[in-house]
């Protein structure tokens, strides 16, 4: 009789445990999406060149490709989810500066209107706001560095 009655205290506590357990599990994992989402690299210098390419964006981006990166119609492709984009890191660093003009395809719609490139945008600026629209909305790519940047802008004049 007392053994039978220590098994239920026994299995009572055994299965509250299981579900606080359970319960805690469930907002850890909850936590852990949200933080993924906004912050997947935590070092100093991804947040850096994220926080400055967000400004940067937002002065001489956003007018055109709109703050949250959905672009404009057929007049401005968009960014926050665009196969162009995925594929086509170098030319995407060169077009900031260069600017980019004739027929283009993304996500499967034609866009062909030119775009003028920001000449006065140094290697890091381009860097930061490479590392933002890279990072934010769907696309996570992870830190682009300002070495990667100078390499791929030898390049600009075969990706034209
Ligand atoms: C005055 C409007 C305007 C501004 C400002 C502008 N763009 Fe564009 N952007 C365009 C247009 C128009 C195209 C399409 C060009 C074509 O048809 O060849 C384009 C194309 C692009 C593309 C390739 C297509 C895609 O959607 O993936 C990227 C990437 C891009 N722009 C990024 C930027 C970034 C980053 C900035 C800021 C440094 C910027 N643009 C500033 C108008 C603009």
């Amino acid at each position: 009789m007392q053994r039978s009655s220590i098994k239920m205290i026994t299995t009572v506590a055994l299965m509250t445990g299981c579900w606080v357990a359970l319960a805690c599990s469930r907002t850890d994992n909850n936590h852990s999406a949200d933080a993924d989402k906004k912050t997947r690299d935590t070092s100093a210098k991804f947040t850096q060149y994220y926080n400055r390419g967000e400004e940067l964006y937002q002065q001489h981006c956003s007018n055109c490709h709109q703050v949250d990166g959905s672009g404009l119609g057929l007049l401005f492709p968009p960014l926050n989810k665009s196969d162009y984009l995925d594929k086509n890191l170098d030319d995407v660093l060169c077009l900031m500066r260069y600017g980019k003009s004739g027929e283009l395809i993304v996500n499967g719609k034609q866009f062909n209107k030119e775009m003028k490139g920001i000449a006065t945008l140094s290697d890091l600026e381009i860097a930061e706001i490479a590392t933002y629209i890279y990072n934010t909305w769907e696309n996570d790519r992870g830190l682009i560095e300002v070495s990667y940047v100078s390499n791929a802008m030898q390049t600009c004049e075969t990706q034209r």
